[in-house]
This record gives structure tokens, C-alpha cells and sequence, in this order.
């Protein structure tokens, strides 16, 4: 599994943004957005290309144009959901699929409430979007229910990851096609399980605490 920690300048500065208390849940969701798009922009770098035909207003000519199949974006909810414009900013013709997940505080594992993703995942380019990594039980989740439908190519992108979240997903992902894009990579979790220092508790930053 490759892990690349961002070293951009304007994803440096805007997770500072994200991680001050006082950074209130709109200008929260909106540099959750620049931010993923931001390493998008570095998890997308790969992406196959096809050369077709193209008529500019000068001449016939042939250019390169992303080559398919579709990717699929996969925002794991609810946090995941507040990156999934910033997602679909840069891959407009990305495919959406769902997954729910939510962790237990106290086991602090994950268990499944929702999901709705292509039954044949075979070929596709999955793109998981997850604010945190922590523990890295829900993205083992993740990429356990891809690659049981056949996805190969597997690539996470979250804002603020942790050691153990990253040393869980590489085992799980021993042997298969992942990659994660982090913004940040703190150096632990806490006794609660939450990333330190981090920006606490991200669904809640986003959406208000919903108990
Ligand atoms: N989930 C969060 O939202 N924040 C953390 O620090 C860990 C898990």
C-alpha cells in the first residue's frame, strides 16, 4: 500500500483552519470541500487517458481524454458526505455509491447501516472519501466491501490520519491495489480514540452534533 502525506502549501494551511474549535461549521464545510479537492487533484495524477479526435476552431487534431471506466466516488457516511462535492469537483462524471458506517465509541469498531454501490465493481477505480483515519476500522470496512464486489483499484483520501489508522488499513490491504492520500498525519489517537490534536469529532464539526 502507498500512503502519501500531502506537502502543499495550501493544504497545510487550510487543515489549520479546519482544526481551530473556532472555525464554524460553514467555513468548516467549505475548506473540507477545497481540501479534498485539493488532494484529488494528487490522487487523480495516474488516472488512465485515451487520445481522441478532437476539431478546434483551427484544426483537426487528437487530444488526451480520461479513458473509462467510470470512477466511482464512495463518501462514507456522514462525514464522508462533506467531501463529496469537493470530490465531484474534479471528477464531474464520477459515479456515487454509499456506504454507512459508524463506529461504536466504546469498541470503538464499525458496523454497517447503509449501503447502496454498484453490485459489479469489477475494473472500476474506487475513490473512498473519509475525513479521519483513526483506527482505520471503517476504511478496512471500506475496502473489505469493494473488493468482495470486485473493485481492484482502491484509492482513500482523507483529511487527518493517524499511525494506527494507517498501520490497520496496510495490513487489511496487504497484497491489493490501495493507495491513501492524507492531508496531514498527526502522531496519534488519544485514549478516546480520536485522532491528537486533530480537529476533534468531524461529523460534528460539519453537520452539528446529532445524537
Ligand atoms: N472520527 C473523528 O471524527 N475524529 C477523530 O479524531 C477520530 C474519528
Amino acid at each position: 500500500m502507498r500512503v502519501h502525506v500531502s506537502e502543499h502549501p495550501l493544504v497545510a494551511h487550510k487543515i489549520t483552519l479546519l482544526r481551530d474549535q473556532d472555525t464554524p461549521s460553514a467555513q468548516f464545510r467549505q475548506l473540507a470541500n477545497e481540501l479534498v479537492t485539493l488532494l484529488a487533484f494528487e490522487a487523480t495524477e495516474h488516472l488512465p487517458l485515451t487520445s481522441v479526435a478532437v476539431t478546434t476552431p483551427v484544426a483537426e487534431t487528437t487530444g488526451p481524454k480520461l479513458a473509462g471506466p467510470t470512477p466511482l466516488v464512495v463518501p462514507i457516511l456522514r462525514a464522508g458526505l462533506g467531501l463529496l462535492d469537493g470530490m465531484t469537483a474534479l471528477l464531474p462524471t464520477a459515479e456515487v455509491g454509499f456506504l454507512g458506517l459508524v463506529r461504536d465509541e466504546t469498541t470503538l469498531k464499525p458496523s454497517t447501516y447503509a449501503e447502496r454501490l454498484p453490485q459489479d465493481l469489477t475494473g472500476r477505480h474506487c475513490f473512498v472519501v473519509d475525513p479521519m483515519l483513526a483506527t482505520g476500522g471503517t476504511l478496512v470496512a471500506a475496502i473489505q466491501y469493494l473488493t468482495e464486489r470486485g473493485a481492484t483499484q482502491i484509492t482513500c483520501m482523507c483529511l487527518i490520519g493517524a499511525p494506527e489508522g494507517v498501520k490497520a488499513v496496510e495490513e487489511a490491504a496487504a497484497g491489493l491495489d490501495v493507495e491513501v492520500y492524507l492531508g496531514a498525519l498527526d502522531p496519534r489517537l488519544n485514549e478516546q480514540g480520536y485522532i491528537y490534536p486533530g480537529l476533534g469529532d468531524a461529523g460534528d464539526r460539519l453537520y452539528g452534533v446529532c445524537d
